[in-house]
Protein backbone atom coordinates (compact mmCIF):
# COMPACT_ATOMS: atom_id res chain seq x y z
CA UNK A 1 0.00 0.00 0.00
CA UNK A 2 1.01 3.63 -1.15
CA UNK A 3 1.50 5.83 1.80
CA UNK A 4 2.62 9.34 2.78
CA UNK A 5 4.26 10.99 5.63
CA UNK A 6 3.50 14.38 7.18
CA UNK A 7 5.77 16.59 8.97
CA UNK A 8 4.53 16.48 12.88
CA UNK A 9 7.81 17.72 14.12
CA UNK A 10 10.64 19.29 11.84
CA UNK A 11 13.96 19.32 11.56
CA UNK A 12 14.85 22.37 13.40
CA UNK A 13 12.41 21.66 16.55
CA UNK A 14 13.46 18.39 16.75
CA UNK A 15 17.33 20.18 16.68
CA UNK A 16 15.84 22.73 19.44
CA UNK A 17 14.90 20.19 21.75
CA UNK A 18 18.21 17.88 21.53
CA UNK A 19 19.64 20.69 22.42
CA UNK A 20 17.83 21.56 25.29
CA UNK A 21 18.23 17.79 26.56
CA UNK A 22 22.02 17.72 26.01
CA UNK A 23 22.14 21.10 28.07
CA UNK A 24 19.68 19.58 31.23
CA UNK A 25 21.92 16.13 31.45
CA UNK A 26 25.23 18.23 31.16
CA UNK A 27 23.28 19.89 34.39
CA UNK A 28 22.37 16.91 36.43
CA UNK A 29 25.78 14.74 35.42
CA UNK A 30 28.14 16.73 36.77
CA UNK A 31 30.59 15.37 38.12
CA UNK A 32 29.94 12.14 36.84
CA UNK A 33 30.17 9.73 33.34
CA UNK A 34 27.15 9.42 32.11
CA UNK A 35 26.83 5.95 30.62
CA UNK A 36 24.41 5.90 27.37
CA UNK A 37 22.47 2.95 26.41
CA UNK A 38 20.88 2.76 22.74
CA UNK A 39 18.07 1.05 21.96
CA UNK A 40 18.56 -0.27 18.60
CA UNK A 41 17.56 0.30 16.02
CA UNK A 42 15.36 3.56 16.44
CA UNK A 43 17.73 5.20 19.35
CA UNK A 44 20.50 5.61 17.32
CA UNK A 45 19.75 8.75 15.68
CA UNK A 46 18.49 10.59 18.72
CA UNK A 47 21.27 8.89 20.94
CA UNK A 48 24.49 10.21 18.41
CA UNK A 49 23.05 14.06 18.50
CA UNK A 50 22.40 13.73 22.16
CA UNK A 51 25.59 12.60 22.64
CA UNK A 52 27.32 15.49 21.13
CA UNK A 53 25.51 18.13 23.42
CA UNK A 54 26.36 16.38 26.64
CA UNK A 55 29.51 17.99 27.99
CA UNK A 56 30.28 15.68 30.98
CA UNK A 57 32.39 12.90 29.85
CA UNK A 58 29.92 10.18 27.65
CA UNK A 59 30.84 6.35 27.06
CA UNK A 60 28.34 4.30 24.93
CA UNK A 61 27.26 0.72 24.57
CA UNK A 62 24.26 -0.09 22.11
CA UNK A 63 21.27 -3.10 22.70
CA UNK A 64 18.73 -4.49 20.40
CA UNK A 65 15.85 -5.97 21.45
CA UNK A 66 13.07 -7.01 19.40
CA UNK A 67 9.85 -5.23 19.14
CA UNK A 68 8.00 -4.33 16.11
CA UNK A 69 7.03 -6.04 12.99
CA UNK A 70 6.29 -5.44 10.00
CA UNK A 71 2.95 -3.36 11.05
CA UNK A 72 2.11 -0.85 13.21
CA UNK A 73 0.85 -3.10 16.10
CA UNK A 74 2.81 -3.71 19.32
CA UNK A 75 3.66 -7.61 19.41
CA UNK A 76 4.14 -7.49 23.62
CA UNK A 77 7.01 -9.56 22.64
CA UNK A 78 10.42 -7.82 24.31
CA UNK A 79 13.38 -10.69 23.20
CA UNK A 80 16.93 -9.13 23.67
CA UNK A 81 18.54 -9.74 20.03
CA UNK A 82 21.71 -7.99 20.90
CA UNK A 83 23.47 -7.58 24.32
CA UNK A 84 25.29 -5.26 25.86
CA UNK A 85 29.18 -5.13 25.44
CA UNK A 86 30.06 -4.06 28.49
CA UNK A 87 28.94 -4.49 32.59
CA UNK A 88 27.08 -1.83 34.24
CA UNK A 89 28.67 -2.13 37.48
CA UNK A 90 28.54 1.28 39.74
CA UNK A 91 27.65 3.32 36.17
CA UNK A 92 25.19 6.45 35.84
CA UNK A 93 23.57 4.39 33.17
CA UNK A 94 21.06 6.57 30.93
CA UNK A 95 18.95 4.40 28.62
CA UNK A 96 17.97 6.55 25.05
CA UNK A 97 15.13 5.50 23.15
CA UNK A 98 13.43 6.64 20.19
CA UNK A 99 9.45 6.33 21.53
CA UNK A 100 8.03 5.02 24.73
CA UNK A 101 4.51 4.07 23.45
CA UNK A 102 2.89 0.92 25.45
CA UNK A 103 6.33 1.04 27.91
CA UNK A 104 5.89 -2.87 27.51
CA UNK A 105 9.96 -3.20 26.48
CA UNK A 106 11.29 -0.77 28.44
CA UNK A 107 10.08 -1.95 31.51
CA UNK A 108 11.42 -4.93 30.65
CA UNK A 109 14.18 -3.69 29.71
CA UNK A 110 14.56 -1.29 32.78
CA UNK A 111 14.63 -4.19 35.12
CA UNK A 112 16.94 -6.12 33.51
CA UNK A 113 19.21 -3.52 33.43
CA UNK A 114 18.89 -2.57 37.05
CA UNK A 115 20.17 -5.99 38.21
CA UNK A 116 23.59 -5.45 36.74
CA UNK A 117 24.57 -3.59 39.55
CA UNK A 118 24.53 0.42 37.87
CA UNK A 119 24.81 3.47 40.03
CA UNK A 120 21.67 4.15 38.74
CA UNK A 121 19.41 3.86 35.99
CA UNK A 122 17.36 7.01 33.89
CA UNK A 123 15.76 7.16 30.84
CA UNK A 124 15.26 9.26 27.89
CA UNK A 125 13.49 9.54 25.14
CA UNK A 126 12.70 11.46 21.80
CA UNK A 127 9.00 10.94 21.65
CA UNK A 128 6.24 9.78 24.34
CA UNK A 129 2.66 8.57 23.16
CA UNK A 130 0.76 8.66 26.97
CA UNK A 131 -2.00 7.71 26.15
CA UNK A 132 -1.12 4.37 24.59
CA UNK A 133 0.41 3.29 27.82
CA UNK A 134 -0.15 -0.19 29.12
CA UNK A 135 2.50 -0.47 31.63
CA UNK A 136 4.03 2.08 34.09
CA UNK A 137 7.41 3.27 33.37
CA UNK A 138 9.32 6.78 34.71
CA UNK A 139 10.80 8.80 32.13
CA UNK A 140 13.64 10.94 33.10
CA UNK A 141 13.66 13.41 30.39
CA UNK A 142 11.27 13.61 26.98
CA UNK A 143 11.98 15.24 23.64
CA UNK A 144 8.10 15.34 23.00
CA UNK A 145 4.66 13.93 23.90
CA UNK A 146 3.06 13.64 20.74
CA UNK A 147 -0.36 11.87 20.41
CA UNK A 148 -1.44 7.97 19.61
CA UNK A 149 -0.43 8.47 15.70
CA UNK A 150 2.40 6.13 13.76
CA UNK A 151 5.91 8.06 13.59
CA UNK A 152 8.83 8.07 11.45
CA UNK A 153 11.86 9.42 10.86
CA UNK A 154 15.11 10.21 13.38
CA UNK A 155 15.37 6.66 13.65
CA UNK A 156 12.01 5.44 13.74
CA UNK A 157 10.80 2.86 10.70
CA UNK A 158 7.60 1.70 8.83
CA UNK A 159 8.82 -1.38 7.88
CA UNK A 160 12.59 -0.64 7.62
CA UNK A 161 11.73 2.65 5.95
CA UNK A 162 12.14 6.41 6.69
CA UNK A 163 15.01 5.83 9.82
CA UNK A 164 16.77 8.34 7.91
CA UNK A 165 14.21 11.36 7.78
CA UNK A 166 15.69 14.24 9.51
CA UNK A 167 12.23 15.55 10.84
CA UNK A 168 9.61 13.43 12.45
CA UNK A 169 6.16 12.32 11.07
CA UNK A 170 3.44 10.38 10.27
CA UNK A 171 2.10 7.85 8.26
CA UNK A 172 -0.32 8.69 6.44
CA UNK A 173 -2.58 6.22 4.14
CA UNK A 174 -5.03 7.23 1.58
P1 LIG B 1 6.54 -0.23 23.48
O1 LIG B 1 7.15 -1.44 24.08
O2 LIG B 1 5.12 -0.46 23.06
O3 LIG B 1 6.69 1.02 24.31
O4 LIG B 1 7.24 -0.02 22.09
C1 LIG B 1 8.40 0.61 21.93
C2 LIG B 1 8.97 0.37 20.55
O5 LIG B 1 7.94 0.22 19.56
C3 LIG B 1 9.78 1.57 20.13
O6 LIG B 1 11.09 1.46 20.59
C4 LIG B 1 9.64 1.52 18.63
O7 LIG B 1 10.63 0.69 18.09
C5 LIG B 1 8.28 0.92 18.38
N1 LIG B 1 7.25 1.96 18.12
C6 LIG B 1 6.27 2.37 18.94
N2 LIG B 1 5.53 3.35 18.39
C7 LIG B 1 6.07 3.58 17.17
C8 LIG B 1 5.76 4.51 16.11
O8 LIG B 1 4.85 5.35 16.17
N3 LIG B 1 6.56 4.45 15.02
C9 LIG B 1 7.59 3.56 14.89
N4 LIG B 1 7.92 2.69 15.87
C10 LIG B 1 7.16 2.69 17.00
MG1 LIG C 1 12.86 1.34 19.71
Amino acid sequence: MAERIEVLLSEEEVDKRIQEIGEQISKDYVGKQVHLVCVLKGGSFFMCELAKRITVPVSLDFMSVSSYGGDTKSSGVVRIVKDLDEPLGNKHVLVVEDIVDSGRTLSYLLEMLKDRGPADVKLCTLLDKPERRVVDVKVDYTGFQIPDEFVVGYGLDYDQKYRNLPYIGVVKFD
